[in-house]
């Protein structure tokens, strides 16, 4: 059997993770795993369900019979479903954000969702998005990407995302969840934020989206990186 390409992008939030990982599956033709969305569609299926948050193995049951899928809706953001609910808007709230971070914290929970993220690598090949993508879950993939940018950065870029989408923010309380955030998903135990000892470290600070992809797509050889033949 031919081998998957798997390029993994894990960082830090803010740091342009999604829009270049689904720009640069795009370009190859490739799936996209947005592994941030399966934590937090846990999170808040546990909140829909009454389950306590810090009770690791009721949350991990909860993520096992948690039904989630990505639906593709023409361009934009694929659609995330819940349960047979489009949670699309909800997930992308800080307050989803914060509790995914609580729950991925949680040993039973980042085991329960191992072998659903496993399934997303299939061929042509796989672009996987998250924070242990190149470390834990993929440790084998031949090509992985740790994208960071400054905080103020990443603060400023998660409002514009928000303030265009109609929610409501504030940049210096969005810049405080941000550096909490992070030093949560940094600081935690299992499989912590950082980058895969053979990852290229990309630093988006100040950079043009275009760029950004250009420089991930150079991790690539070159007979991957040419768009597919139509
Ligand atoms: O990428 P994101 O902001 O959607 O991720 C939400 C939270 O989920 C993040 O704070 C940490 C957690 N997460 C994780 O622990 N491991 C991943 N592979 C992806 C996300």
């Amino acid at each position: 059997m031919p081998s998957i390409p798997i390029l993994t992008i894990d960082g830090p939030s803010g740091s342009g993770k999604g829009t270049i990982s689904r720009a640069v599956a795009e370009r190859l033709g490739w799936r996209y795993l947005d592994s941030g969305a399966l934590y937090r569609a846990v999170g808040l299926a546990a909140a829909w369900e009454g389950v306590d948050l810090s009770d690791a193995e009721a949350v991990a049951l909860c993520a096992r019979r948690t039904e989630i899928r990505f639906e593709t809706q023409g361009a934009g953001e694929p659609h995330v479903i819940v349960n047979g609910k489009d949670a699309t808007r909800q997930l992308r709230t800080e307050t989803a954000g914060a509790a995914a971070s609580a729950i991925a914290a949680q040993p039973p929970v980042r085991a329960a969702l191992v072998e659903l993220q496993h399934g997303f690598a299939r061929l042509p090949g796989l672009v996987a998005d998250g924070r242990d993508m190149g470390t834990v879950i993929f440790p084998d993939a031949p090509y992985k990407v740790f994208l960071t940018a400054s905080a103020a950065e990443r603060a400023q870029r998660r409002y514009k995302q928000l303030k265009d989408k109609g929610v409501s923010v504030n940049l210096d309380s969005l810049l405080h969840e941000i550096a909490a955030r992070d030093e949560r998903d940094a600081g935690r135990a299992v499989a912590p934020l950082k980058p895969a000892q053979d990852a290229v470290i990309v630093d988006s600070t100040g950079t043009a989206i275009t760029e950004v992809i250009e420089r991930v797509l150079a991790v690539l050889p070159e007979n991957l990186r040419s768009p597919r033949q139509a």
